[in-house]
């Protein structure tokens, strides 16, 4: 829901527009080195015409890659190679999977809000290579979610490095990006339970003449969650007549809705863990009109209204890129990586970078001087927010591969402990979220989200209530991990091994190749005859072994790293109007200032001691500190982890 309305406020500064049809603006450099680099690497036909010594050096990279199942180039010393690597991978991504689906409507950006939800899914993988899609059926998905998906010992997994806000925070951000359409008419009936009669019906996707979803939410990173994707939605969530401030009611909820759940941004699939953040994001709102009303007053209460839900939006996207993300991915590299997709080159990465060539001793000043000059010239890799619109020919919209690979629905523990009750998930969900919300208060829900893990991403993992859930609207409960399993193909998402093709990655042989846990091989030889025929989640899940500190695959790190990229690098909020002009000289020093940590603190103050000292002051590792409230052990044990995966 990005307006312009501040464009015109600054009549000034011009609004700029995307640039559609505008190629890679690449620095020059990085353009011959760069395409050169993924000539040599991916296009074997073009390494036999370079017989260089570089050329030598990309037979053996070629090698590895193509021959090589997994290599982490991305999590592996030295650094400069890492970053190469993902730059050559990023490139290929761009040029190969990036693809346009515009229609001439979503080509072109649009002043007012909600048109800004018309954005047609794209398709990174397309079934191609005479591989023919198996069908909606097969095998199974009912079989799928039973042998592979749900928990076979009634105990979860746990990621105990970890703080739950990393299922929170993402599933609060997804809100932001992407919601399909379904109808009413002929629903699928899905099998959920082990008896005939387990039957539930499941709205089909709503698809164009041309077999393409809507995304009916804006896909752009514009705080939708918070806002609404309509001008209407937005208009009635602020106070009095358009005040800048969002409601809040006394009792300090945000009001709710005639169904119990909140007036809200985005309501679907409600749980206390939205709730809690969203109103974070509502407090953090409300305070920044206060504060842009002191530094501007010139400003009227539509305009700092505007200018608030930018600065909101901004937040979002920085905390997510060089904080949520960075967790995640949980190595050296990925974290300066991704401070790179923010603020350009830095300091660590300059740093880093000279350590690593003179460790090798042999690498003459010059070329020391020759990288180190490139590299700050600004490669579009590393160039950060604040520069052009950049399309590289294609118009922005997400991709269904980027959907599927944020089908993470076993990051959800079954059972949370808040001030030392235990509560169930099936009583944090929907109108039952803000009971929990008023029994607790918000500070001991983020106390308590700070100190328990999220469950982990594999197979065998899936929350127990999901699979027999109540959703609002629908009609009985569903399955959600057939209905994840269902959706994928559905939506004409490839499978595993299709998608990792065209991804660039090598596919894999044998089941064998998929994982080194035996287990995890067996488990998933005895519901798929062919590797062909893996579905993309259940790949994903099971992929092993992952590249060092990672929470996901590596087959989904080559989805994100072409979708987040491009999250950044087409928004113009993100490029060239992130300035103060844009955002006040206040707001915009608000944004690079603030982390997950600070925001917390400055709603919730209490919760300092709690929080500690985390791991790069980043709040989304496990809260370091004594829990405020109630005492928390043993969490472990509550979440019924098996021994020696989850000791805390
Ligand atoms: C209690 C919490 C949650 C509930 C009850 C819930 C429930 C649902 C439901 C009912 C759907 C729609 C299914 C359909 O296609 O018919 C859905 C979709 C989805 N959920 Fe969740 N979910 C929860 C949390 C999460 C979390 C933590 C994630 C992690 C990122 C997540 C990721 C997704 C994704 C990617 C979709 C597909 C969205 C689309 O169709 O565009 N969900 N969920």
């Amino acid at each position: 829901m990005h307006c312009v309305h501040l464009a015109e406020l600054h009549s000034a500064a011009p609004a700029p527009r995307g640039r559609e049809g505008t190629s890679y603006q690449g620095g020059a450099a990085y353009t011959a080195v760069g395409y050169w680099w993924r000539d040599i690497i991916l296009e074997p036909s073009v390494v036999a015409v370079k017989p260089t010594m570089a050329g030598a050096l990309g037979i053996g990279a070629q090698a590895v890659l193509r021959f090589t199942r997994f290599f982490y180039f991305h999590s592996l010393p030295p650094l400069i190679l890492g970053l190469v690597y993902m730059s050559m991978r990023r490139d290929y991504l761009f040029q190969h999977c990036v693809r346009d689906y515009s229609t001439p409507e979503a080509l072109k950006y649009k002043d007012g809000c909600d048109s800004m939800a018309d954005h047609r899914f794209t398709k990174a993988a397309l079934w191609t290579d005479n591989l023919t899609d198996p069908g909606l059926w097969e095998p199974s998905p009912y079989l799928i979610a039973e042998k592979l998906l749900k928990s076979q010992t009634g105990k979860r997994n746990v990621a105990p490095d970890y703080s739950l806000f990393m299922t929170s925070w993402i599933n609060l951000q997804i809100h932001d990006w992407f919601n399909h359409n379904v109808t009413d008419e002929d629903p699928y009936k899905v099998q959920w339970g082990p008896n005939d009669e387990d039957i539930f019906k499941l709205r089909k996707t709503v698809f164009d003449s041309e077999g393409i979803a809507d995304n009916i939410e804006t896909p752009w990173w514009d705080a939708s969650e918070i806002y609404g994707t309509s001008e209407e939605r937005a208009a009635s969530l602020r106070v009095g007549d358009k005040k800048c401030e969002l409601r809040v009611d006394d009792d300090g909820f945000m009001p709710l809705g005639p169904n119990g759940i909140p007036e809200g941004g985005s309501i679907r699939n409600w749980w206390a863990g939205l709730e809690s953040l969203t109103l974070l994001f509502v407090k953090e709102h409300n305070y920044l009109c206060e504060q842009l009303r002191k530094e501007n007053s010139t400003l009227s209460e539509e305009d700092l209204y505007q200018t608030a839900r930018l600065i909101v939006a901004a937040l979002n996207a920085r905390i997510h890129t060089i904080e949520w993300t960075p967790a995640l991915f949980g190595n050296e590299l990925m974290n300066i990586t991704m401070h790179n997709n923010w603020e350009g080159l830095n300091k660590a990465f300059t740093d880093h970078l000279l350590k690593e060539l003179h460790h090798l001793g042999w690498i003459p000043r010059e070329i020391i001087k020759f990288v180190t000059d490139m590299v700050e010239k600004g490669l579009p890799y590393s160039r950060g927010v604040g520069h052009n619109v950049d399309l590289d020919r294609v118009p922005y919209s997400l991709s269904e591969d980027f959907v599927s690979s944020y089908r993470m629905h076993p990051l959800l523990p079954d059972l949370y402990k808040i001030d030392g009750d235990s509560v169930g998930a099936e009583e944090m969900i929907n109108e039952k979220a803000r009971d929990v919300m008023m029994k607790f208060g918000n500070s001991k829900i983020l106390d308590a989200f700070g100190h328990q893990p999220p469950t982990t991403l594999t197979l065998n993992n899936y929350p127990d209530f999901l699979t027999k859930v109540n959703i609002p609207g629908e009609n009985g409960p569903r399955n959600m991990a057939v209905v994840d399993i269902l959706r994928d193909r559905e939506r004409g998402m490839v499978r595993y091994n299709q998608a990792r093709r065209q991804y660039g990655l090598q596919a894999i042989a044998d089941f064998e190749d998929l994982s080194d846990d035996k287990e995890v091989v067996e488990a998933v030889k005895s519901v798929y005859k062919s590797v062909e025929d893996i579905d993309f989640m259940v790949g994903l899940l099971a992929e092993s072994p992952r590249p060092k500190g990672f929470i996901i695959t590596d087959t989904s790190f080559y989805v994100f790293i072409m979708n987040a990229s491009r999250r950044l690098m087409c928004d113009r909020f993100y490029q060239e109007s992130y300035n103060p002009d844009f955002y006040t000289k206040w707001g915009f020093n608000h944004v690079e200032t603030t982390t997950f940590k600070s925001m917390i603190l400055r709603h919730y103050p209490e919760l300092e001691d709690s929080i500690g000292d985390v791991p790069g002051g980043n709040a989304f590792y496990a809260w370091k500190g004594t829990p405020k409230y109630g005492g928390l052990a043993p969490v472990a044990a509550s979440l019924q982890a098996p021994d020696g995966v989850s000791e805390l």
